[in-house]
């Protein structure tokens, strides 16, 4: 059994959830699930970042107590994923007490190597991104934060650094001698030209109190609590056993892929692996960026009023239409437009249609003709299905394992339709008017067997829906959740139709 241990960031508590946010934790319970479903033991690290300035003032408006705020916010985070059925093994919070010992632990390491140090510091400061910035960085947009254009402060202070200059060249040689380090190739080739045409800068790592309250401790300057970035980066550390579990810690690290979005590659792909070096620890086997979804080509953003809201959105359409669509409609690492009349054409060509429609013709054949009871009889596999199960048997495990949901979903597909012009050009009420019996049996056999298949490979992404389909067809869910059970059975059905497995939606 190997082991399998994937991250998604954590996410900020000063804001509601958005369907942003699910994109990355849809996307990990997936590869999650199916990691699973081939046998490895899997640990799915999630949760929530919970320090930092911009928090705190958010708490102070609402006139609340900060761990109020905090304790709220990040139980939202919790419930949502229960709603989207994310099957997460822990949730860290920055604001758990190992959390912030293993912090504190690694600054007192990295301190006693040299790699941290105090100097003096002038330059720009952005409270809101809470990123320093130096004076030609803010020239081209005249004095204000290049990220989120908001003014900044001139400061001069006291700090302290970790030196991510020191690690430059290994991280170029690193990147160098393992391409797929970072994933997909688009954002390999950023990071890359990124190290090659710029001199790191060291890295400040606290953040003066007078300034920033909300924040872990510094160890030995209580005059500074540390950034956020820097405590937050080592829950993927801390969640998996470091400094207090080192049998845990052992058995998981390295992490075998961090899931991000393209926004935060540069702390995930540079500051993090350089971390975890200077620790002399291994850095993760892969991180995946992936991609925005955006409305109308622009960021979804609370001051735009363009947020997709995902209990809306659930409400609406169904918890595995939104799963579906968000990981067929667009490549993971790619950017992606919103749109509900992409979502209906999804839910009702794909889901209510190709799928649903599958599924509730071949229950009410079996009802029909059969009784519900259907036998696999002595016959080979239809010849029209052939092709597709090899195809997905031999691509099906590799294009999970490259996370390229979009391809197998397409995959998949092509065989459900080949079930569907099965069912149209075998005309199975002339053979039960013709009397030809073992035929239909065999014919029904053949679909119910080929759409338990399809339940095996699209476990991973609707999970809810084919829970269903497996009743349906009257076998045990947990019988069947094993890629080996993709192969070809013989085993006799005993079906019980509900209703349609999809809703259909009118495009307005
Ligand atoms: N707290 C940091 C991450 C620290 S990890 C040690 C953070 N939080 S966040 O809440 O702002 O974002 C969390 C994740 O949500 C990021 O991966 C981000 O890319 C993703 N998304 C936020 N909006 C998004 C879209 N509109 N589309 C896709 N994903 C986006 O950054």
């Amino acid at each position: 059994m190997s082991k399998f241990y994937l991250t998604t960031p954590l996410y900020y508590v000063n804001a509601s959830p958005h369907i942003g946010h699910c994109y990355t934790n849809i996307g990990a319970d997936t590869l999650a699930r199916f990691k699973r479903l081939k046998g490895d033991e899997v640990f799915f690290l999630t949760g929530t970042d919970e320090y930092g300035e911009k928090i705190y003032k958010i708490a102070h408006q609402n006139k609340e107590s900060i761990k109020f705020f905090v304790d709220r916010a990040s139980e939202k985070f919790k419930n949502l994923w229960k709603i989207l059925n994310i099957s997460y093994d822990f949730f860290i919070r920055t604001t758990d007490e190992f959390h912030q010992q293993v912090v504190k632990k690694v600054v007192s390491i990295l301190f006693e190597k040299q790699d941290i140090y105090k100097a003096k510091y002038e330059g720009f400061y952005c409270i809101f991104c809470e990123a320093f910035w130096s004076k030609a960085q803010i020239k081209e947009t005249e004095g204000s934060c290049p990220d989120c254009k908001r003014k900044v402060e001139e400061i001069k202070e006291e700090n302290y650094f970790f030196k991510l200059s020191r690690y430059q060249d290994w991280l170029k040689r690193h990147l160098k001698n393992n391409p797929g380090f970072v994933k997909p190739k688009i954002r390999y080739n950023e990071v890359l030209g990124f190290l090659e045409n710029n001199t790191l800068n060291d890295l400040c790592i606290c953040r003066p109190k007078k300034r920033v309250s909300w924040g872990i401790d510094f160890p030995f300057d209580s005059d500074y609590v540390i950034y956020v970035w820097f405590d937050a980066l080592l829950n993927y550390i801390s969640g998996a056993g470091f400094f207090y579990c080192e049998e845990k810690f052992k058995k998981w690290w390295p992490a075998d892929i961090q899931f991000i979005g393209k926004d935060i590659l540069r702390q995930h792909a540079v500051i993090w692996p350089i971390m975890l070096r200077a620790l002399d620890l291994e850095p993760p086997r892969v991180i995946f960026a992936h991609g925005w979804w955006k409305v109308g080509e622009e960021k979804m953003s609370k001051s735009k009023g363009n947020i997709v809201d995902p209990y809306n959105l659930i409400k609406e359409f169904s918890l595995d239409t939104i799963r579906y669509f968000l990981l067929r409609e667009v490549p993971f690492g790619l950017d992606g437009n919103f749109s509900y009349s992409a979502l209906i054409n999804r839910a009702n060509s794909d889901l209510a249609n190709d799928l649903g429609n599958l599924l509730y013709r071949s229950l009410n054949m079996a009802e029909k003709y059969f009784l519900g009871k259907v036998n696999p009889l002595k016959k080979d596999i239809p010849e029209e299905f052939l092709p597709l199960i090899e195809e997905l048997k031999e691509s099906y495990v590799k294009n999970m394992d490259n996370v390229e949901f979009h391809t197998c979903l397409e995959r998949i597909w092509r065989f459900i339709n080949v079930m569907n012009k099965f069912v149209e050009e075998k005309k199975p009420w002339v053979m039960w008017r013709e009397k030809r019996i073992d035929e239909l049996e065999w014919f029904i056999y053949s679909l119910l067997e080929g759409i338990r298949i399809v339940g095996v490979y699209l476990y991973p992404f609707i999970p809810n829906a084919v829970n269903s389909i497996f009743t349906q067809l009257g076998v045990k869910v947990n019988e069947q959740l094993s890629i080996k059970k993709s192969e070809w059975q013989r085993e006799a059905f005993c079906v019980k139709k509900e209703k349609p497995l999809f809703p259909r939606f009118n495009v307005s």
